[in-house]
Order: structure tokens, then sequence, then C-alpha cells
């Protein structure tokens, strides 16, 4: 019977010394850090955004915004985690200093859904490379995102509606300010 050795098989070894089952493409590699750095980003922009609405008593909004925070920065924790399965060592880029001047409610909401339809686009973006790189692993590990990043969307957009509707009016802020302190 044959016997299977390191040397044998010819065992593939990522940089981190990992054994790895396939190489991953230099392209992917460079967008999945890229997408790592963009949920980091999210993350830190989101809890400017709760300190923001924290500072004018919208307590409800900031507590939404607080859990999206925490939310994205395991979204970035899950893609390096991927990348350390698939055998490399993860770089982290520096994150860019969050915006923290809004003049009302509805621009820092309507500023959230644009951030999340642009974590769509670089999550397709990845998907469409990796089927083009017949790299099934990254395909598969996008699925259950993309799931995610739809409903993010669907709710943020439900959040935008609903701020628009209220026009500025306080009264109408605190009414959404309380439905968020009880989600
Ligand atoms: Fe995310």
């Amino acid at each position: 019977m044959q016997s299977f050795t390191e040397s044998s098989i010819g065992l593939n070894l990522g940089p981190s010394g990992r054994a790895i089952a396939q190489p991953m493409d230099v392209d992917i590699l460079e967008a999945l850090y890229q997408h790592t750095s963009l949920e980091r980003v999210s993350s830190a922009q989101y809890l400017a955004m709760s300190l923001w609405l924290l500072e004018r008593e919208l307590r409800g909004f900031s507590a939404f915004f607080k859990k999206e925070s925490l939310a994205e920065l395991e979204h970035g924790f899950n893609f390096a985690k991927y990348l350390i399965a698939r055998g490399q060592s993860v770089v982290l880029e520096e994150v860019t200093k969050p915006i923290q001047d809004w003049k009302t409610v509805d621009e820092l909401v309507a500023l959230s859904f644009q951030m999340e339809a642009d974590v769509t686009t670089s999550v397709q973006q990845l998907y469409s490379m990796a089927e083009r790189a017949n790299d099934t692993r990254t395909t598969v590990f996008l699925d259950p995102v993309i799931d995610e990043q739809i409903k993010s969307e669907d709710e943020m957009a439900y959040l935008l509606g609903k701020v628009r509707f209220a026009n500025n009016d306080p009264s109408a802020l605190f009414i959404i300010d309380n439905e968020l302190n009880n989600i």
C-alpha cells in the first residue's frame, strides 16, 4: 500500500505555514484584504454615529448603531478568520478616520444606507471574481455573507424611510428612538 508523506504528496503550504488545499488567486486575496478593511472602516463609522446620536439624547438610535458597529467588527473578523483558514497571514491596514459631523439624523441614516450598499457591491465583486477563478471555497464562504448583507440593506432602507417620514420633527424622531430602544 502506498504511504502518503508530506514530500510524496507535495503538500501546499500558505504564507502562514499552514497546509492549504488550494492556493489562492492573488487578485481574490487582495480583494478579500480590501473587504476586511471595508468592514473595519464601517465598524468605526457606525461607532462614530452611535456617539453622535448619544450626544443628542437619541439613546435608541445610538444603541442601534452601536450594535451595527459590533456587527461590522464581527464581519471583519469573519473575513480574517477565513483568510487564516486558507493559510494566509492577515495584515491589518489603517482604519480611516470616521465622519463625525451631520446636520440631521436623516443625513446620518442616508450615509449608513450608502455604506451598506457599498459593502454589498464589494461582496458581489468578490463573488464574481471567485466564480471566474473556480474558487468554490470562497463562493460558499460568501453565500451567507450576501444573504446577511441583503437583510442589512433592507433594515437600513426601512429606518431611512421612517426617518424621512419624520421629516426632522423631534417628536416623531423620539417615537422612532423609543422603538429602536426596544429591539
Ligand atoms: Fe458588514
